[in-house]
């Protein structure tokens, strides 16, 4: 049962904050040194009790009468931030966790508010996918001056999800692409495929790397892939990667949100650096690519002809682990 925290059991909710954020500590390296209050595992009883005062929401998950998990939230302008979600330890794994973060998102609604942030270790992989798999999406990360961890930030929004595509989103996909075919040189195919071959073409990549759509309010608005770079065995580490947003959703975040998740999955996979190819004309996507860490490497003169002109060509690159040896594939 979940039911808001009274102040005289402020103690015990830190008891389960520092129960449930002190093995994170231990993991990630955190000190008093270099992170505040070793990330919430020292967190001192005067500065919940101040941060409850000010107002700040707070939630018990209760077992009988006893508290085993706990949320806070901080309501802004036009988002909730959540500030903590802990579940003790010995009561992980029961749906404790998921069912105060669903709590939180009724409160978005009931306060009339779409979005909900937060911010956590970058590296904690298993808390990512759990934010993940209840519709969260990275938007960001940052590295702090001393920190021993990036900080990764998340946020969920009503109706927009990020998820893997199957070949039943050809048809959407391809109506978003077929325009930038017909009437532009973003990409340099010159014929509209048909649904059969492209739908071919999609299951041909998916079988390879990480193919994302996002919808939002259930229709495909945007999506992200990767692919080979080039053929040869030595290339394997090394991907392309496309971004395609409908125009009417352009500069809302769908091409970050979309970006950050390949990226991710592709570092997971053993990709090493990611590519993009952005015919020349367009700021947008070179300013796009920079801002998601990619750098200019060089252009390819004349390298494509289309609509009776000659196209450059400039590619980014954008490194997504250490060079190390890497695993056979
Ligand atoms: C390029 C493209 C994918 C960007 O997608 P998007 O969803 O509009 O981008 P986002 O809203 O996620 O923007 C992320 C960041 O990229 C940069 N950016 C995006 N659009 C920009 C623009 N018009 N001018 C300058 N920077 C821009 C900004 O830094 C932005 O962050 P901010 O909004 O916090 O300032 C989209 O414009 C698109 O689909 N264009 C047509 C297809 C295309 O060119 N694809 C790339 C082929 S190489």
């Amino acid at each position: 049962m979940i039911i808001p925290i009274e102040e005289k059991r402020l103690c015990e909710c830190l008891s389960v904050i520092h129960a449930a954020y002190e093995p994170i500590a231990a993991q990630f390296g955190m000190t008093d040194k270099n992170t505040p209050h070793r990330g919430h595992a020292s967190l001192p009883l005067d500065v919940l009790q101040k941060q409850f005062q000010s107002g700040r929401s707070m939630y018990g998950y209760f077992v009988h009468d006893a508290i085993v998990g706990f949320i806070s939230y901080t309501k802004n302008k036009d988002f909730l931030k959540i500030n903590d979600v802990v579940v003790l330890p010995e009561y992980q794994h029961n749906g404790f966790g998921s069912a105060l973060l669903d709590y939180v998102k009724e409160q978005a609604s009931i306060l009339d508010v779409i979005k909900i942030t937060l911010g956590m270790i970058d590296d904690n992989k298993v808390l990512k996918e759990w934010y993940i798999k209840h519709g969260f999406y990275q938007v960001g990360a940052v590295q702090y001056d001393g920190a021993p961890f990036l900080a990764g930030y998340m946020e969920w929004n009503k109706g927009i999800s990020v998820r893997h595509s199957t070949v039943d989103d050809a048809e959407a996909i391809l109506k978003i692409y077929t325009p930038f075919i017909t009437d532009t040189s973003i990409s340099f195919e010159t014929e509209t495929p048909t649904l059969e071959n492209f739908e071919k073409r999609v299951e041909r990549l998916l079988s390879e790397y990480p193919y994302l759509v996002c919808e939002k309010d259930g229709v495909v608005v945007g999506y992200a892939y990767a692919s080979r770079h080039r053929e040869r065995s030595a290339y394997k580490y090394s991907a392309d990667v496309s971004v395609y947003i409908s125009p009417a959703f352009h500069r809302k975040g769908i091409g970050r949100i979309l970006y950050m998740r390949l990226i991710d999955l592709l570092k997971s996979q053993g990709v090493y650096t990611a590519y993009a190819g952005v015919t020349q004309p367009n700021d947008v996507s070179i300013g796009f690519h920079k801002a998601l860490g990619f750098s200019e490497v060089g252009t390819y003169h004349n390298v494509g002809y289309k609509h009776g002109k000659w196209h450059d060509v400039t590619w980014l690159e954008r490194p997504l682990r250490k060079y190390d040896k890497p695993e056979a594939k």
